[in-house]
């Protein structure tokens, strides 16, 4: 190869290197906002996802919302003796972790779990098994209803 084609050949790969470079910042552009998109679609459909659960829940408990029932379940004390997903606090474990508890079958092993058979648990355990360990708390059917609802979008 003589010296000027060496040169040329440089000159070239160079040019295909600035092009490169000066073509990077176009197109990093649409690849950020497409990133920034994709987060907000996320966002939005996480966002959808538990408004939707909400309203399940709601509907499910006859008008609980889950929001109250939220903030009752830290009131009343569940978790120190419950280990709730969503809720701070001590994460006990004298009862059973009340996860998925929407998707389970039946609560406490032996009652049908219904909104209403959950409603009337929170009210008074102990009118489904006298000899069960959780407290009757003196739960109003209202703050129960609220805090079914919030045990309903546990799925
Ligand atoms: C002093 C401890 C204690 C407190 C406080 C308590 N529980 Fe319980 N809970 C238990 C025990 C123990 C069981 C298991 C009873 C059984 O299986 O017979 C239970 C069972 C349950 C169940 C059925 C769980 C399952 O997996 O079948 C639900 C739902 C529940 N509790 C919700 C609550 C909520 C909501 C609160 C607060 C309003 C609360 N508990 C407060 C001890 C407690």
């Amino acid at each position: 190869m003589s010296s000027r084609a060496a040169e040329a050949a440089r000159d070239l790969g160079g040019g295909a290197m600035n092009a490169h470079r000066a073509a990077r910042p176009r197109r990093s552009l649409p690849l950020a906002a497409l990133g920034v998109g994709m987060t907000c679609l996320l966002l939005l459909l996480i966002s959808c996802k538990s408004r939707h659960e909400q309203s399940q829940a709601q509907a499910a408990t006859g008008g609980g919302s889950s929001t109250l029932g939220r903030k009752l379940i830290t009131q009343y004390g569940c978790p120190s003796c419950h280990s709730i997903p969503g809720i701070q606090g001590p994460k006990g474990v004298v009862g059973p972790p009340l996860d998925h508890i929407a998707q389970r079958t039946f609560i406490a092993g032996k009652v049908k779990n219904t909104p209403q058979n959950v409603i009337q648990w929170l009210q008074n355990p102990q009118s489904f098994d006298p000899a069960n360990a959780m407290p009757n708390l003196g739960i109003p059917e209202k703050d129960a209803r609220d805090i079914a609802a919030y045990l309903y979008t546990l799925k």
